[in-house]
């Protein structure tokens, strides 16, 4: 997708498009500098309400209310050009009816600009996805393990490793593309559900835990970049140890304030300037 379309914003329609064309590459956002530095590189951004873990060190994503994600969605989207941006839909906000969730999609798209919103559920969320869809709003679904419904789940665990919890996953992609979702997102589960999954939907699949047989991937950018703490899960590679790197820059700025060397000549103004100095976007 990077290589035909150059100078606009992706929409749904090119990400549902991808499909058996080219690996789909989403990553999570929930800042603007952070949606500044993923943009040249992903397909599409994804404003995760895992942001309450990840930024706001919740326990589970049930915490997050719905202006968290708009805040967040309006930040990745000024920070981004290119990516297709998609906003999660919190707990609470959309499994009470088809139309709750329409008025909580309607504040998302007019408040942010995002090309769509993901929520999770499998066929109890079809007519929903149906009537947002109907109504103009792309849906991306996510299927497997569904974080908003650890409670009910009983833990974070694999899914799809018996044969009745495999058929249920199946179940459920199969009612999220029937209901018009553009993609649809499987979480932990095993290879042989999530690459049945993939060849059965027209839609593209994006595995977290899910193996490479999905149609693109997504990871929380914070574990790949070696940011979020030491425990991750199985499904996490790191590709890089940025806390390393923070740890040892800020340890050198303390060391410097407090040997009164920062600041130093370059950072100071020696004599009294007019007009205000701009921040820069770097
Ligand atoms: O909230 C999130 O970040 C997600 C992805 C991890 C798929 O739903």
């Amino acid at each position: 997708m990077s290589v035909e379309i150059k100078t606009r914003r992706r929409t749904s329609r090119d990400v549902r498009l991808m499909k058996g064309q080219a690996p789909i590459v989403m990553l999570t956002a929930y800042t603007a500098p952070m949606a500044r530095l993923l943009d040249p590189h992903v397909d599409v951004l994804l404003v995760g309400d895992s942001l309450g873990m990840v930024v706001y060190g919740m326990e589970t994503t049930l915490g997050v209310t719905l202006d968290m994600m708009i805040n967040h969605g309006q930040a990745v989207m000024r920070g981004s050009a290119r990516a297709c941006v998609i906003v999660d839909l919190p707990f609470g906000s959309y499994q009470e009816s088809p139309a709750q969730a329409f008025r909580a999609c309607a504040r998302v798209m007019a408040e942010t600009g995002a090309a769509g919103v993901k929520l999770e559920g499998g066929a109890e969320m079809a007519d929903t996805i149906r009537y947002l869809v109907e109504r103009g709003v792309p849906v991306m679904g996510h299927v497997g393990l569904k974080p908003q419904s650890v409670n009910t789940l009983g833990g974070f665990r694999a899914q799809g490793c018996t044969e009745e919890e495999a058929a249920g996953v199946m179940r459920d992609a199969r009612a999220v593309a029937d209901a018009g979702a553009f993609s649809l997102v499987i979480e932990g589960t095993v290879e042989p559900v999530a690459r049945a999954i993939s060849a059965a939907l027209p839609i593209p699949t994006i595995g977290i835990g899910a193996s490479p047989a999905c149609d693109g991937q997504v990871l929380v950018t914070e574990d790949i970049l070696g940011l979020a703490g030491e425990i991750s899960p199985k499904f996490v590679k790191r590709f890089a140890h940025l806390a390393g790197a923070v740890d040892e820059a800020v340890r050198t700025y303390a060391e410097e304030v407090r040997a009164r060397t920062f600041p130093g000549p370059e950072q100071t103004y020696p004599q009294p300037v007019t007009g205000i100095t701009k921040r820069t976007g770097s």
